[in-house]
């Protein structure tokens, strides 16, 4: 940790990072996911649609614990125009579907649900290519701030209404590869 820190602005200063979860937490809550999984859609096609940046880690630990499904893997990457606070704001895909889920059973992964906005977004892009099935997963959940009626079908945990980096989730970008997950203690 004390060498990932180096990476962010200087105004960030160490205090200012607390332990929130740690590596080993985060394996359980994705284990346990990857098990319902594999009970719900035993036998069946799935395919996951990873939401980038953020989920790409989470993705690939999840996948990995998904046993006798018949799984592919496809990424999205919404992107919020103007100020993400702002519910008015019109969400883009830098990346879309590059796989036809026309009748098929489509699970989407996030990493974490905040205003819902995104993936508010990201499901209407998705029933418009009429899957046979359309369910979210979130291995983080903060539903404080939500402004769309978004709720995760499968979550790993509910948490505080933090700012969260680590394991996927960035701060101005860095941080991703940081193993534990940390949140972000403004100065008081
Ligand atoms: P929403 O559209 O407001 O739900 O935005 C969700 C997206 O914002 C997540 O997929 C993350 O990419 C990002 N995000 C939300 N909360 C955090 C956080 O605590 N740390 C890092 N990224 C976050
Ligand atoms: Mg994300």
């Amino acid at each position: 940790m004390e060498k990932d820190l180096k990476k962010f602005s200087q105004r960030l200063a160490r205090q200012q990072f607390v332990k929130y979860l740690d590596s080993d937490e985060i394996e359980t809550l994705t284990a346990s996911l990857g098990h319902t999984i594999s009970q719900e859609f035993e036998g069946q096609e799935l395919i996951l649609v990873g939401v980038l940046k953020g989920s790409a880690i989470f993705t690939a630990d999840l996948c990995r614990h998904i046993k006798n499904v018949r799984l592919t893997i496809d990424f999205v990457q919404p992107q919020s125009m103007g100020r993400s606070d702002k519910s008015q704001g019109t969400i883009l895909f830098n990346k879309d579907l590059s796989v036809d889920v026309r009748g098929k059973n489509v699970l989407i992964v996030e990493e974490i649900i905040d205003s819902g906005r995104a993936l508010d977004a990201l499901q209407q892009r998705i029933r418009m290519a009429d899957p046979k099935s359309l369910k979210i997963m979130s291995l983080f959940d903060k539903p404080y701030r939500r402004t769309t009626d978004i709720q995760p079908d499968y979550l790993g945990k509910k948490i505080e209404d933090h700012f969260l980096v680590g394991h996927g989730l960035d701060l101005e970008e860095f941080g991703r590869n940081i193993e534990d997950i940390y949140y972000l203690k403004y100065p008081q």
